[in-house]
């Protein structure tokens, strides 16, 4: 059991005798300390149990310190400023400890307690487009969350919710028919039918009649001719041809791929029942959800404040013309995933500019479903910005493409491997630097605090030092190479129990062990940058470690020790690293 729950078992069963119902229980937590000075860990509940129990912060804590056991992991705890508790861990503990993780496969992680099925929706791309920067977000991040939550013990359904429908084939169908360039299709399938859905697009603006043919196309489409949907196979499959390649380059796979056509059967029997129950009505020729009236006009996704009053902001089901919208596919998908799954959580990972629409979606199907549990979670993300701290965009002023983003990716760390490591052959190069690109831009976008913009750099991207994959990598490959040295130098390089000495020793001891908070804490928002900063850290603990320890050197017994310690941080680094989609390379 980690050092976290150890603490927080014994703090609440100390706790027995007190009534903590008006406390909120999050502030009862025992947590890191916020500086090493303090010990290891601190409990700061007396001071909000005090206000709760209108008593002196200093008397509770000292209450709880009588009924507490926790001689078994740490030090005698103290009480510190206004009724503080502090923890240091004893060394004796740490030792057991790392001794029980490093003969563990899952690094001493425990499984959740309570498993439970969660669907993740990610990635979903739109067909005949190529897939741009927002799409490797929601991609690289869907991915993490769908590891760390199987790493966990839970049951998980990733669904690649792709965009194959919609009033753009209408367009598509029009420059398929008239304007179709073979050639181009068979070179750049995406290219060519991006190319006719801009051109028709173009000569819409221009020409109403075109814009009428393209309506009268996704009506027929929708109602069935054989020949447009034809084409709308053809366009969905090239389409998906492409995004399996970036798939299999970024290593992501998906349980379902259940695009919004796949939903379309049952859209307008469900605008009928919405309308039926009194949920959505009509608005213009337009059928809409509107606001219930009930609680803070400030949390009602259907309002919106102009000029100083609330004013309808509904959800658009049915336009005029009788089509669906994404709203209402996103309805149809809730529900098809609750009968077909019965998930406990449904999390949905897209950037932070359709936060509104899956608030009204939300609240839309809670109106709908009310006796439904089920937690849904809308994991949003910033923007990736240029380093004109404008949205990123090519020279030319394009959306940067993914598969040409990766392809610079790699480049660029076959340039960084190049001098780093002069001696290896081109084919050890390359594919190294296949690994270290894809990794690099994995992890700038998983370092970053999700929710905001973040700037792309290359530079920090592929730099060999600070927070970035090239380093972590390299730092796990060092690690590795201890043991690789030892055996070409013939000495034993068998390991043993941990003994933990020197401070550096103590040090790393407490970071290896703090895996399995960290993967709590990234999961506890989706938060994953908080995994990154773990390795980060974990990686410099080795680092202080391995500048004051000599390994290969010392005498046989601490030599033991200490390679455990390289043992168990390797095999942690490679663990925390793959959870969030990253390959290791034993040699760099
Ligand atoms: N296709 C959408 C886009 O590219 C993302 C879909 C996200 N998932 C959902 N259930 N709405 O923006």
């Amino acid at each position: 059991m980690s050092a976290q729950k150890i603490l927080q078992s014994a703090v609440e069963a100390a706790l027995s005798d007190f009534d903590v119902s008006n406390v909120a229980p999050e502030t009862l937590q025992v947590v890191a300390a916020s500086n090493p000075q303090f010990g290891d860990y601190q409990w700061n509940g007396a001071l909000p149990l005090a206000k709760a129990l209108k008593q002196k912060p200093r008397d509770i804590a000292t209450r709880v310190l009588e009924r507490l056991d926790v001689s078994a992991i740490s030090e005698s705890p103290e009480i510190a400023g206004p009724g503080f508790l502090n923890f240091r861990l004893k060394t004796s503990w740490l030792e057991s400890a790392l001794d029980h993780a490093r003969l563990d496969d899952r690094l001493g992680v425990e499984k959740a307690e309570h498993p439970e099925r969660f669907v993740v929706d990610f990635s979903s791309p739109n067909v005949a487009k190529p897939m741009h920067v927002g799409h490797i977000r929601s991609t690289i991040i869907g991915a993490a969350i769908v590891r760390m939550l199987r790493f966990q013990g839970h049951e998980v359904v990733s669904d690649n919710h792709i965009g194959d429908w919609g009033t753009a084939f209408g367009k598509i169908i029009v420059g398929w028919k008239s304007e179709l360039d073979e050639a181009n299709l068979a070179a750049d399938p995406i290219g060519e039918m991006e190319r006719l859905y801009q051109l028709i697009n173009e000569r819409g603006k221009a020409d109403s009649s075109v814009e009428d043919a393209a309506r009268l196309e996704t009506a027929k489409l929708q109602a069935g001719d054989e020949e447009n949907l034809a084409i709308w196979r053809q366009v969905r499959d090239l389409s998906q041809q492409q995004f399996d390649q970036i798939y299999a380059r970024l290593d992501v796979s998906f349980d379902e791929t259940l695009g919004e056509s796949f939903y379309n059967p049952r859209l307008p029997g469900l605008v009928d029942e919405l309308i039926e129950r009194g949920l959505a009505r009509e608005s213009d020729g337009a059928i809409a959800v509107f606001s219930d009236g009930q609680g803070d006009p400030k949390d009602d996704p259907f309002l919106i404040s102009r000029d100083g009053e609330w004013t309808d902001f509904p959800a658009l089901i049915r336009k005029s013309d009788g089509a669906a919208l994404y709203a209402t596919t996103d309805l149809a998908t809730l529900e098809h995933r609750i009968q077909t799954w019965h998930p406990d959580e449904i999390v949905y990972v897209t950037d932070a500019r359709q936060a509104g629409h899956f608030r009204q979606v939300f609240a839309a199907f809670r109106r709908w479903m009310p006796e439904e549990k089920v937690r849904l979670s809308h994991v949003a993300f910033g923007t990736i910005l240029g380093e004109d701290k404008t949205p990123l965009k090519t020279r030319e002023g394009g959306t940067v493409k993914l598969v040409a983003l990766l392809d610079e990716a790699q480049e660029r760390a076959l340039a960084v491997v190049r001098e780093k490591s002069p001696d290896l052959n081109e084919e050890a190069a390359q594919n190294i630097a296949r690994v270290v690109g894809v990794s690099a831009v994995k992890y700038a976008d998983l370092s970053q605090n999700r929710a905001s913009d973040y700037v792309f750099s290359w530079d920090k991207m592929l730099a060999l030092s600070g927070n970035s994959a090239v380093y972590l990598l390299y730092a796990f490959a060092r690690v590795q190479s201890i043991f690789r040295r030892g055996r070409e130098r013939g000495v034993d390089v068998s390991v043993d129990a941990p003994r933990l000495v020197e401070p550096a020793e103590i040090e790393l001891g407490k970071c290896l062990l703090r895996f399995n908070e960290a993967l709590t804490a990234s999961l506890r928002d989706y938060r994953l940058n908080t995994m990154t900063d773990y390795v980060y850290e974990l990686a410099g603990a080795f680092s202080a470690f391995f500048r004051d320890c000599p390994v290969l050197t010392a005498p046989d017994e601490v030599r033991a020790s200490r390679l455990a310690l390289c043992d168990l941080t390797a095999r942690t680094l490679q663990q925390a690293l793959l959870l969030l989609g990253i390959h290791t390379l034993d040699q760099m």
